[in-house]
């Protein structure tokens, strides 16, 4: 077999055999096979598309190019969620403790900021002491003890995917549904769990920036799970507009245990309650409605909140603060961003949003940075509120040098009309084995 003819073969619109996938992608990850090729190849997939088939086929092979995690010593169904990743989204600290509180079990490894975007796991780490890099024994017993572990995710894991990745970065093949729907899938294969909700944020500050796209998104990735032996559904989520009104660490996990306390803004508590009722239909208890019930309970009986409190103590974090936030790590300085005309807020683009708060501290510019946990941007007045001139828009927080250029960025997404915007739905659709059901 030669690099040289699959690439042709895929060129002319062929469809790839099992054995090809794994010729190139196993050549690829040992050396044989150079990025000029790989990358030849992908822009052949970004032209020409893949079967159903095919993608499930290439994302098996992807996902056992590294490690191939085994939950089995883990008694019970596993549940896995992933956000193709937005603003203040911060869903995975407020919906793991409610399914392992319904005792489902949680053993998921989750990833740090990219881009504009927030990560779980940096999140985490606001709380002083928490260690998000546990051994697989260690992270199998607490599994097994408190129903749920949240971890950062192994760098073997999905090998080829890695670099795949990096090479789409630089050759114009990030954008292809196929090859977004197998990077994905092959380490959330790779993780190991029974079952997977995907949340496919779509909007100005997602991947996705329409619905009919993320819904292809969605219903490709939910093939590909299926067709490896997983139970798999998504919902598309709005990331037009931050979740919530916290972006930045600590201010994050604020926000998500207000929601486990029964308090907290009602558009993350909605998404919350959505996503967690579908994840404990996927692990098989019960209807959505009775779902969403057993969600809804154990917030308001506290046991989802004091589970995502063991879950912290048992990774040595200091757990006074999810009671008293002042305990967190405080910013330098906050300053306050007011408003300079009159009118509705017609859109403040999330993206914008999400890279005023990186200037600010709370993701990082180069791979080396280090992060100001408590630095972050709290939303007062958010697309469709009216202001007035003085109004406080939003809070900065973090060292005030840097809170020029935050505004800057923050302002530069901000558009006012005389006429307000029509609301966006939170949730647009689910998409599950059965088909698309419009939400919205
Ligand atoms: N996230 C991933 O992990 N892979 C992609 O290709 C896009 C988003």
């Amino acid at each position: 077999m030669r690099a040289y003819d699959l690439i042709a073969k895929k060129r002319d619109g062929g469809t790839m055999t099992r054995a090809e996938l794994e010729f190139l992608i196993g050549g690829y990850v040992d050396g044989s096979i150079p990025d000029y090729q790989m990358a030849a190849w992908m822009m052949a997939v970004y032209l020409r598309g893949m079967t159903p088939q095919e993608v499930a086929e290439l994302t098996d092979v992807m996902a056992h190019s590294g490690d191939m995690v085994d939950l089995s010593p883990i008694q019970g169904i596993k549940v896995d969620k992933h956000s193709t990743g937005g603003v203040g989204d911060k869903t995975t600290l407020v919906i793991t403790p409610i399914v392992a509180a319904c005792g489902v079990k949680i053993a998921k490894m989750s990833g740090r900021g990219l881009g504009h975007t927030g990560g779980t796991v940096d999140k985490m780490e606001s709380v002083p002491g928490t260690r998000t890099a546990l051994e697989q024994e260690e992270f199998f017993a607490q599994v097994n003890k408190i129903g749920i572990s949240v971890i950062g995710q192994s760098g073997h894991l999905a090998v080829a995917d890695k670099k795949m990745y990096a090479l789409r970065d630089v050759t114009a093949t990030v954008g292809c549904i196929p090859l977004i729907a197998s990077s994905i899938m092959s380490k959330k294969l790779a993780a190991g769990s029974d079952a997977i909700l995907l949340d496919v944020t779509t909007g100005n500050g997602a991947f996705m920036k329409t619905v009919p796209e993320s819904i292809e998104l969605a219903q490709m990735m939910v093939d590909i799970g299926t067709r490896n032996g997983r139970h798999v559904a998504a919902l598309i989520t709005d990331m037009d507009t931050p979740l919530g009104h916290n972006i930045g660490n600590s201010l994050e996990v604020a926000e998500s245990m207000e929601i486990l306390k029964g308090r907290g803004p009602a558009d993350l508590k909605e998404v919350c309650l959505q996503l967690a009722a579908n994840m404990l239909v996927l692990a098989g208890k019960g209807t959505l409605e009775e779902c969403r019930a057993m969600a809804q309970a154990v917030i308001d009986d506290g046991t989802a909140f004091a589970t995502c409190k063991a879950m912290f103590a048992a990774q040595g974090g200091d757990v006074r603060v999810l009671d008293d936030y002042s305990l967190f790590a405080q910013p330098e300085a906050s300053y306050d961003l007011l408003a300079e005309q009159e009118g509705y807020i017609w859109s403040n683009d999330t993206e914008k949003i999400g890279n005023a708060s990186v200037l600010l501290g709370a993701g990082r510019i180069t791979k080396e940075d280090t992060l100001d946990m408590a630095a972050g941007i709290t939303l007062h007045k958010k697309a469709g509120d009216y202001v007035k001139p003085g109004d406080v828009l939003c809070t900065f927080y973090g060292k005030a040098e840097k809170f020029a250029a935050a505004e800057a960025m923050y302002r530069s997404g901000l558009v006012f009309s005389t006429e307000k915007p029509e609301e966006k739905p939170l949730v647009y659709a689910r998409v599950t084995t059965d088909g698309v059901e419009m939400l919205a």
